[in-house]
């Protein structure tokens, strides 16, 4: 048990590591929050700071959620779980890496929107559920160019597609963190909701356009 604890603890703490804060104040000197949507993730990194810092972000953010998550395999392959129970610590371990990036301990518990850390969860949870969750994100984001609405999508696709049993069938506990993990990543995106429903939200583009 106390193992179990300092792991989620350690989940927590790397979660909490605010990429997109440290990375603006290192090499630009700003506070990242104080600028574009005020988000310390990915996407506001790569609006403001542009693609290679975003993409930089993008990649350390979803690596924290896979090491977190991934903490579970140490502990199944020093023999002290089955490989159920490491399913289940997956669970816990990810969870707590994700509410660290939103809550993170090292930056006044303000942190993103916890995106790029339920990937890396995923990655590591249900690798293939994660290549199609990535794939609709991809295609939402091409359609719209809106990150906000892939992303609430594509989490959304997860337990869906779990609960469709589109892979055989599913350990329950996956499914019901999928929803959770679905609600918290709509409540930290609910004034981009707003801003959606509005007509409002920034637009994302990999390219710039064309003057017409
Ligand atoms: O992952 C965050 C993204 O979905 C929205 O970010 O900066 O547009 O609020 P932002």
């Amino acid at each position: 048990l106390v193992l179990i604890i300092s792991c989620t603890i350690a989940a927590y703490l790397l979660g909490s590591i605010p990429t997109a804060i440290w990375y603006g104040e290192a090499y630009f000197g700003f506070d990242i929050r104080k600028h574009g949507s005020g988000n310390a993730g990915a996407t506001n990194t790569f609006r403001v700071l542009g693609k290679r810092a975003g993409t930089i972000v993008l990649l350390i953010d979803a690596i924290k959620g896979w090491i977190a998550t991934s903490l579970a395999l140490m502990i199944y392959y020093g023999h002290l779980i089955e490989w159920s129970e490491c399913q289940n610590l997956k669970l816990l371990f990810g969870f707590a890496a994700v509410l660290g990036h939103i809550f993170p301990v090292f930056s006044n518990f303000k942190g993103g929107k916890g995106v790029a850390t339920l990937l890396g969860m995923v990655m590591s949870v249900h690798p293939e559920a994660a290549l199609v969750c990535m794939v609709i994100f991809f295609l939402v984001f091409i359609s719209f160019h809106y990150v906000s609405l892939g992303a609430i999508i594509a989490s959304l696709s997860f337990p869906i597609l779990l609960l469709l049993k589109t892979f055989g069938k599913e350990n329950d506990l996956v499914i019901i963190f999928g929803f959770i993990l679905f609600l918290l990543i709509l409540i930290t995106h609910r004034k981009n909701v707003v801003r959606l429903f509005k007509g409002q939200e920034n637009r994302i583009y990999l390219r710039p356009k064309k003057e017409s």
